[in-house]
């Protein structure tokens, strides 16, 4: 296979959802198809589990088993697939968007009788932001659901973006009846029981009363309906979708494995290839000949007894090869890169090459931190992993004097990692953790304890948000930071922080100096 044909073969997506949607339950069928797993539920127990005594605890034991999770590729009908787990506790969620920089696509589960929910919103942001095109799934038909109509008003208002349907349901809950696939023509019966293996009908002329002798009296309602569908929703362009002005809508069930094959096979018919990426120097084409890649994600100790990571980089262009030296632009350092892994067919193993669209495992001893390039030489940085603004803070101290070389190894690494943000205050020199949610404090602490043997107190904080700030003048800067010195601090590189404890002290300083930025993200 040329090395074009390697990159056109590869899809490459995460799959979003409002917790509870159906996200594993989906996850889990596609990975059957791909024969990348032999028995429901092997994902399954990737997942913080309802009610669990605590979240974190549950996220800690879960923590060896979803590197696996973290990737899965398998093949499918000539098709390269590459599924980007993304965690649906809300307080990871910028771990989620930090994934989603890594995708090509998304799709994004509905439950079809709670509509769209806050979640899902926020993460159809993220992707309008990147310009990422999505699918939408409406799963859940095989319960009472809501008006499919209003759940396609419903989608276009909250989430900002056109809808088209290319299947359509007939019925839903008890009395649901399957689906008709416009986007081929076929009629696909629902029976619970059968767990979505039967037959596809193909059915070109939806007129004929052979749809009676198959759906009784809905062949009615579902021509109407069709006909309403092709009225006012415009035609399917492939274009509009891929520049992410358009979802097509799939129906489905997919605890009963319904209408994930037809899913499946439109999408790996019409997703994107590897799309080009963006550096601060140039766009970065997939089939460039040489290698780039960066850090999305690092996965730290893993065995507590070996201070093992993994950095998951995204192969952005060229081959990939392993044992070949390149470049981590920040440190400005070559690496050799022996042990490259890849997550086939759910298990991890060494890989001699990789192309655009492939994550490799790249083991690590603390080299690399999420947002670093690498590449074959040339020296380019890649756009689009920012920090966001934390909502959350605290103070923290060593609650253990004798290990404070420990605890300061710890926090860096787990900084490196994105688990949370350190600041230190320009005021009182103190260390501030910032977060995105609660949950992070507990994990510090644990992990802390657990993998680096040192001890940490927070003390609470009365902060509303931490912003970037930036001016073009430097005297502005200067007196702005004079005169809010209680509140400015430094993040990890350095740069300036404005620490508000409040909104209304935001907007105040906002007003005052209106030649001064103030960034919600660490890009800018
Ligand atoms: P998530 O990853 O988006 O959080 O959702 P997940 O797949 O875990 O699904 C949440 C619950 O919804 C699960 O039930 C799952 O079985 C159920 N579910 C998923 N898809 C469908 C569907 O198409 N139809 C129906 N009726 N249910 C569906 P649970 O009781 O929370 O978990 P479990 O005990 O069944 O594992």
């Amino acid at each position: 296979m040329t090395f074009l044909e390697e990159i056109n073969r590869r899809r490459t997506f995460g799959i979003v959802s409002h917790p509870d949607a159906g996200k594993t339950t989906l996850t889990e069928k596609l990975l059957l198809f791909g024969g990348a797993i032999r028995v429901a539920g092997a994902v399954k127990s990737n997942k913080i589990k309802k009610g669990a005594t605590s979240d974190f605890m549950e996220i800690e034991r879960q923590r060896g088993i979803s590197v696996a999770t973290s990737v899965m590729g398998f093949e499918y009908a000539g098709y390269k697939i590459n599924i980007l787990d993304t965690p649906g506790h809300q307080d990871f969620q910028e771990d989620t968007f930090r994934t989603l920089t890594a995708v090509d696509s998304v799709i994004i589960v509905i439950d079809a009788a709670k509509g769209v929910e806050p979640q899902t919103e926020k993460l159809m942001n993220v992707c309008r932001m990147r310009k990422t095109p999505v699918i939408v799934f409406v799963n859940k038909m095989d319960r009472p659901a809501q008006d499919p109509f209003s759940l396609m008003d419903e989608i276009e208002e909250q989430l900002k973006i056109k809808v088209r349907p290319l299947s359509w349901p007939i019925n839903n809950g008890p009395d649901f009846k399957g689906v008709y696939n416009i986007f081929n023509k076929s009629l696909k019966l629902f029976t619970p029981d059968i767990q979505g293996i039967e037959e596809r009908i193909k059915f070109e002329d939806i007129s004929s009363p052979e749809l009676e002798d198959y759906i009784g009296d809905d062949a009615e309602i579902l021509r109407e309906e069709l006909e309403l569908v092709e009225g006012v929703y415009p035609e399917y362009e492939n274009e509009q979708y891929l520049e992410g002005n358009l979802a097509p809508v799939f129906f489905g069930s997919a605890l009963y494995n319904f209408g994930v094959q037809e899913l499946l096979d439109a999408f790996v018919k019409i997703a994107p290839t590897p799309r080009p990426s963006f550096t601060e120097e140039r766009i970065i084409n997939p089939e460039e000949e040489k290698f780039t890649g960066f850090v999305f994600k690092i996965h730290a100790n893993i065995d507590p007894n070996h201070r093992s990571r993994i950095a998951f980089v995204k192969v952005c262009s060229g081959k990939f090869e392993r044992n070949k030296m390149y470049k981590n632009i920040r440190l400005n350092k070559t690496f050799r890169i022996s042990s490259p892994t890849a997550f086939m067919a759910s298990q991890k193993e060494i890989v001699e090459f990789a192309y655009p669209g492939d994550i490799i495992g790249v083991p690590d001893t603390g080299n690399f931190i999420i947002g670093d390039t690498l590449t074959d030489g040339e020296t380019v940085h890649f756009k689009g992993l920012p920090s966001f603004s934390p909502e959350m803070f605290r103070y923290i101290e060593n609650a253990d004097p004798m290990k404070s070389k420990q605890l300061a190894k710890g926090v860096d690494q787990l900084m490196d990692e994105g688990v949370a943000q350190l600041f230190t205050s320009a005021f009182n020199g103190r260390k501030i953790i910032g977060t995105v949610g609660q949950l992070q404090f507990e994990v510090i602490q644990y992990r802390l304890e657990h993998e680096y043997n040192a001890k940490c107190r927070f003390e609470t904080l009365q902060m509303h948000k931490a912003c970037w700030i930036e001016s073009d003048d430097p005297e502005v800067l200067v007196e702005f930071k004079k005169r809010k010195h209680q509140r400015m601090a430094k993040d990890k590189l350095g740069r300036d922080v404005f620490m508000a404890d409040s909104q209304f002290i935001l907007q105040m300083a906002q007003d005052e100096f209106e030649d001064i930025r103030f960034h919600f993200t660490s890009e800018f």
